[in-house]
């Protein structure tokens, strides 16, 4: 019987949801946001149930799936309700705004024994899937470097926020931006290259960070971190910068990983998120024996659509998820950990919770 899914949250990312759900086979019952004219297309789209109360779906015992596609801010408490009522559940990145909370998310999910999915979709752009094949089959030896990097275009913010806007300080709450998505450049964009150095290299042992926050502004334009794990050195860095131009696809989109092992080096080009679906990533592999370097290039293919897919394929067939269900909380805690270093100006030592 397919999936029967419910969606929460009906804004910019679910448009790379709907499609996955649609594809894997789903059965969309509901579609669920405050906001019902954001709903709307995807009702009538799939025939759908509309409610602006997210308890109507996960209290409907014909819904199987819970996908949580609303402002990060309301994550834990669509999860926690969702799990407590025995539903699957995707959530989208961050899993939540703190470790804690996401710790009790992945302790409810595996205490209930239903599937908990993170959407850190990047592990599933063909680029990194064949990257991380190879780094696994020890084509590039042993990892000894590791550079990640998130460089994105977010307009001239370095000497001060705009009155308005996205990136506006607002009177009695916060940005927009932070209201969205719980912070600046390192839980957009770096929360996603965090995942990248767990997937290829395992959890951190110990980091030293840095952040830079603009004048006036509620948000950081900029995390850095020296991560040391049982693949060597890390260096991490997530970037918003002015800079229209650069990057591979001369869109101000500069993200890479680069992985060096002792037999040979791996890069990745990635595109940006919102363009997943249009413009391709790219892996380039050199191999030291052979002194060649093989260029990998895609068709473009939507990372969220195949993740999506496989995860429904895991809960309908009773299989294995395509990764841990602790991989939203891993990431929470490596970012709590890179402000806490960035405050203290010390190394940190993650606790690994769960
Ligand atoms: N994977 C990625 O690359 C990626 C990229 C962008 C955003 N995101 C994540 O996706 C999530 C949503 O971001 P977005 O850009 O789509 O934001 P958005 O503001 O465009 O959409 C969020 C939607 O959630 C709705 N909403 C808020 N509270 C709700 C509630 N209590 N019940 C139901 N609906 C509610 C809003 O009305 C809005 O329509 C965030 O967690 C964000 O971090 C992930």
């Amino acid at each position: 019987m397919a999936l029967r899914v419910g969606v929460i949250g009906c804004g910019g990312i679910s448009r790379f949801h709907f499609p996955g759900l649609e594809r894997a086979g789903a059965q969309i019952r509901w579609v669920c946001d405050l906001d019902e004219a954001a709903a709307e297309p995807w009702r009538a789209r799939y025939g759908a149930r509309y409610t602006d109360d997210f308890h109507d779906v996960t209290a409907d015992a014909d819904v199987d799936l819970i996908d949580v596609t609303a402002i990060s801010r309301v994550h834990k408490v669509v999860a926690l309700d969702a799990i407590g009522r025995g539903k699957s559940v995707i959530c989208e990145k961050t899993l939540t705004e703190n470790p804690t909370d996401s710790a009790e998310i992945v302790v409810a999910a595996r205490d209930a024994r239903v599937a908990l999915f993170t959407s850190y979709m990047k592990r599933y752009i063909p680029a990194v899937e064949e990257a991380k094949r190879l780094v696994e089959s020890g084509a590039i030896g042993s990892v000894v470097s590791t550079s990640v990097r998130a460089f994105q275009c977010w307009g001239d913010l370095w000497a001060g926020v705009p009155d308005e806007g996205f990136f506006a300080a607002v009177e009695d709450g916060p940005s927009e931006v932070v209201r969205r998505y719980g912070g600046g450049i390192l839980v957009c964009g770096g929360s996603h290259i965090l995942d990248l150095i767990g997937h290829f290299l395992g959890r951190p042992h110990r980091l030293f960070a840095t952040m830079h926050t603009p004048p006036g502004g509620d948000f950081d334009v900029q995390a850095s971190a020296l991560c040391e794990t049982e693949r060597g050195i890390a260096h991490f860095e997530a970037l918003a910068h002015p800079l229209q131009r650069i990057g591979f696809l001369r869109d101000g989109w500069d993200e890479r990983v680069e992985l060096l092992g002792t037999k040979g080096r791996i890069e990745i080009l990635s595109s940006s998120w919102n363009d997943v679906d249009t413009k391709a990533s790219v892996l380039k592999y050199y191999d030291n024996a052979s002194a060649r370097e093989t260029e990998y290039r895609y068709p473009p293919e939507s990372p969220f659509v195949r993740a999506i897919g496989r995860f429904c394929e895991a809960v309908e067939g009773g299989g294995s998820p395509p990764q841990s269900s602790a991989t939203g909380y891993d990431v929470d805690e490596l970012i709590s950990c890179i402000k806490q270093s960035a405050e203290t100006g010390a190394a940190v030592v993650p606790e690994w919770r769960v």
